[in-house]
């Protein structure tokens, strides 16, 4: 049995991963992936992409350079499962059991919605306005996404922790709703990482597609280059000591450098390395580190059917844990075959059978009876009497043989025949539903107890 950890994220494809993205989510993501106690779960987010992003060139291209990232940055396709969210029917499917569960309340609260909400009521507008299903939805979406494969850890960025709450939520109550004890669904925790360093962009604040300040990560050397080269700095001249402590230069430096070169890289600034060389220090360090990756990553997106064959075998992977646990979700909330469905009475019958019991007794007058009691003590039969306890003992017997039992209904009331002679016979019932009702709670009571 596998006792490792599940770890699972999804990586949005709306745009192309630059050095942000690797630093922050990327490489850690492949790092954590190589230790023997991970099972890790890692997909392209394309459901998510179109909630954001109405561009088919857009999320067919931005699909590819994500896997081809993934695959360049040395994630291991043999060890983790790595697929796209669209490949995997089953979870579309399961967000909607799921849709059917979460409170809306609940996703009115969430910080997204909200957000879109307040910026509509801001500018005057409908509260509505321009908000898709789809954006309302993400949450549930999401929670599909985690709560399909058990997910234990979900690693993801502080904006996210609260859909991996709702995630929780969401399952738990459908856990509460159809488990009958059973929990379907592993309670996913957030896992932010707080040692990976938020990269600095170009002028300083975070790097961020949205702050356009940003330095590509595999697109060319050039590229890297030019961006680096427009990385904002103070206006120390070369010969004046640079603070390392306050330049986002050394930030990003410090982000893939060792422990020696970044000693090194501060004690020359602090001796007045000029910015230009120190730009040109940094662009050596991260060709020298992600040159090779660069590399791979143009064969890959060379090579689209390479990429295409390996996402479909993550799908297969991940279609081989999704397809038979959506089955028992199905069975849970009623989804059934109805060929199947005899199994439930069969199920209920071995129960009550199991639970019933014949209890003799002595009448005053010295015959013997007895009782067929069912697991919450309700009297389903009472026998005649019987002059001794010889003669109740084979009846009893014999009504539990599994022979068909000879029940002879007369009006309102029945009674029980065993070798042509009456052995037990009912009180009158209101209607003639309870009476048959009580014929086969009989009958039920007296299939053979063996299993
Ligand atoms: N919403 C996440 C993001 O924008 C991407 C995502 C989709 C995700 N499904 C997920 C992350 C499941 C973790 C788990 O970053």
């Amino acid at each position: 049995m596998t006792t490792r950890t599940r770890i699972l994220t999804g990586i949005t494809t709306t745009g192309t991963p630059h050095l942000g993205n690797y630093a922050g989510a990327i490489r850690p993501a492949i790092l954590a992936s190589q230790d023997a106690n991970a099972d890790s779960f890692y997909f392209l987010a394309d459901y998510h992409a179109l909630i954001k992003c109405d561009d088919p060139q857009r999320i067919q291209r931005s699909r590819m350079e994500i896997a081809a990232t993934w695959l360049a940055g040395g994630l291991d396709v043999n060890r983790v499962t790595f697929y796209r969210q669209s490949d995997i029917p089953e979870i579309p499917e399961l967000t909607w059991l799921l849709t059917c569960v979460a409170a809306k309340g609940l996703l009115n609260r969430a910080h997204a919605y909200k957000a879109s909400v307040d910026k509509n009521v801001e500018a005057g507008e409908d509260p509505d306005a321009g908000i898709s299903m789809g954006l309302y939805s993400y949450p549930v979406l999401m929670a599909a996404d985690i709560l399909m494969f058990n997910a234990h850890k979900v690693p993801v960025g502080r904006d996210q922790i609260q859909h991996v709450e709702m995630a929780r939520d969401i399952g738990q109550r459908f856990n509460h709703l159809f488990g009958n004890g059973k929990e379907f669904f592993t309670m996913p925790e957030a896992l932010i990482e707080e040692s990976v360093a938020t990269l600095p962009g170009l002028d300083g604040r975070k790097m961020s597609k949205s702050y356009d300040n940003t330095i590509p990560l595999f697109t060319s050397a050039k590229d890297m280059k030019d961006a680096i080269s427009r990385i904002v700095t103070d206006s120390r001249a070369p010969g004046e000591a640079k603070d390392p402590d306050n330049s986002h230069l050394f930030t990003l430096y410090q982000a893939f450098a060792s422990k020696a070169q970044e000693e090194e890289f501060r004690a020359d600034l602090l001796q007045g390395l000029g910015w230009g060389e120190a730009k040109n220090r940094l662009f050596q360090l991260l060709d020298g580190q992600l040159g090779e990756a660069r590399e791979r990553y143009h064969q890959l997106m060379s090579r689209p059917s390479d990429m295409e064959d390996l996402l479909l075998i993550g799908a297969k992977k991940a279609r081989a844990v999704a397809a038979p646990f959506l089955a028992e979700l199905r069975e849970a909330v009623g989804l059934r075959s109805f060929v199947n469905q005899a199994a439930a009475p069969v199920a209920a019958k071995k129960k009550t059978a199991k639970a019933a019991r014949f209890v003799s007794f002595r009448e005053d007058d010295g015959s013997f009876r007895f009782r067929l009691l069912a697991a919450d003590g309700e009297q389903l039969l009472l026998s005649r009497n019987f002059a001794d306890g010889k003669a109740a003992g084979a009846v009893t017997k014999q009504l539990q043989s599994g022979d068909a039992l000879d029940v002879r209904t007369e009006a309102l009331a029945f009674s029980v025949w065993l070798d042509g002679a009456v052995v037990a016979d009912s009180a009158e019932f209101a209607d003639e539903a309870s009476r048959d009702a009580a014929i086969e709670a009989l009958r039920v009571a007296l299939t053979p107890l063996e299993d």
